[in-house]
This record gives structure tokens, sequence and C-alpha cells, in this order.
């Protein structure tokens, strides 16, 4: 199976405060986007990364990611576009057209694990789509336009979508390019194929497969990079 993997990575970092940009906060003393490059890099199943970045950093990247690590499945990066949904198509027609399985995995992740990555790229393979995601862990309330509490929503079958997501390419493509022609907008890949009504399935994410987006999260981040 030769399965690609676009990394987003060509948001503003708005939320994290810093001056630095998101994909090259340091973490452990190395860029955050190059944590999870590397996860992909060692996958057996992986035979590309289509890195996406925003025009301006696109030097920067190669400069401080692709110059001085070994990351030979990487592609020359592209520039993303206004929201996620745009980097990610922009990543994904650059990839080439014979790839069979193409995985979406968010730079912000850095904690991804080789067995998160097989189980959704197998997932994808035999369903046609699948991401990972980990149970609700919070009760969840549903609020109405007042502030008062319209009802307790039942847990039991909520869960909370990470990425990596993962696709047989075709159905990929056709997802993006309906989404751009109806100008739809998802929050994530996978609701981009449920929109066309073909199945997508959930596998088993990790709570450690956390997103850095705010302080609080890049403390964390730290804290958890220390006891690995
Ligand atoms: N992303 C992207 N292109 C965009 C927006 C987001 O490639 N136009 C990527 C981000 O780089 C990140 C992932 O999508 O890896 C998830 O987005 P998020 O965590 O929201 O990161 P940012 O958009 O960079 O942060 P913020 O929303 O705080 O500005
Ligand atoms: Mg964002």
């Amino acid at each position: 199976m030769r399965a690609a993997v676009i990394i987003p990575a060509a948001g503003s970092g708005t939320r994290t405060g810093l001056k630095t940009p998101k994909p090259f906060i340091l973490l452990d003393g190395e860029p955050l986007v190059l944590h999870s490059l590397r996860v992909f890099q060692r996958h057996r199943a992986v035979a590309l990364i289509q890195p996406v970045l925003p025009r301006d950093l696109l030097g920067t990247f190669r400069r401080r990611v692709l110059q001085r690590y070994p990351l030979n499945k990487c592609l020359p990066p592209v520039a993303g576009g206004r929201e996620r949904q745009d980097s990610v198509f922009m990543g994904l027609k650059a990839l080439p057209e014979d790839v069979e399985i193409v995985v979406v995995h968010d730079a912000a992740r850095p904690f991804i694990t080789a067995a998160v990555i097989t189980r959704v790229i197998e997932a994808a393979a035999r369903h046609g789509a699948a991401l990972a995601a980990v149970p609700a862990q919070d009760t969840i309330k549903m609020r109405s336009r007042r502030g008062m509490v319209v009802e307790t929503v039942d847990r039991s079958s909520l869960w909370q979508a990470q990425t990596p997501q993962a696709f047989r390419a075709g159905i990929l493509r056709e997802a993006h390019s309906r989404a751009s022609s109806d100008g739809y907008r998802g929050t994530d890949d996978a609701s981009l194929v449920e929109r066309l009504g073909l199945p997508v399935r959930l596998v088993e994410g990790s709570s450690r497969n956390m997103k850095v987006t705010t302080p609080g999260d890049l403390a964390l981040a730290r804290a958890l990079v220390r006891k690995q």
C-alpha cells in the first residue's frame, strides 16, 4: 500500500500568542512540525510526505527542517490557503496521481504514534475513510441561545475527532472538489466525506495525541516530552 501524508502547517498560530510561527516553536529543542514528520518518515506504509506551509515560510521550512534532518520522504513544501481545508486541498493537488491512500495529519499534533497511523491506514483501505478519535470524557450539555441548558447529551455515543485521518485517494479528492464547488466548509476532512453519504470508520486515537493550540497546551506538551 502506497500512502502519502499531507501535513497541514499553514495556519497562523494566533492562539499560541507567540511571535514564533507554530510549526517552528521548539519542543524538546526541535521544531514542533518535525516531531510528527519524523514519525511518518519512519513508518513503513508511508511513501511520501507533503508539507503545507504559509507561503512566506516555505524557505524557512526548507532551511530549518528539510536541510537539517533526514526526511527523504518529504516532497518540496507547498503554500497553504486561507483556511485549513484550503491548505489540505493544496497539498492534495500537489500529490502524484498514483497514490492509493492519503493520510492527513496536523503539524500541531506532535505526539502521534506509529500504531495510530497504522490503524487509520488499514481502516481507510478497508472502509474508504477513517479517523482517529477518543471518547468524550466530560458531561456534555446542549445550550440554548439564552444560556440555559436544553439537555444533557448522551455521552456514550460522542467521540472527539483527531488527526490522523486517512482516505482512499479518490474519495478524498472527490470530497474536497465537491466541498470546494459547493462552497462547503467543514472543520475536518472526514466531514467532507460524510456529506457525500460515504462510510467513515472511527479508530482508537490517543489522549496523548493532543493538539497544541494555546500557551497552556504548549506547557502540557513540554511536560509530556520531559516524561518520555
Ligand atoms: N492550518 C493550515 N492552514 C490554515 C489553517 C490551519 O494548514 N489556513 C493547519 C495548522 O497549521 C495546524 C492545523 O491546521 O497544523 C490545525 O489548525 P490550528 O490548530 O487551528 O492551528 P492554527 O490555525 O495555526 O492556529 P490558530 O487557529 O490559533 O491561528
Ligand atoms: Mg486555526
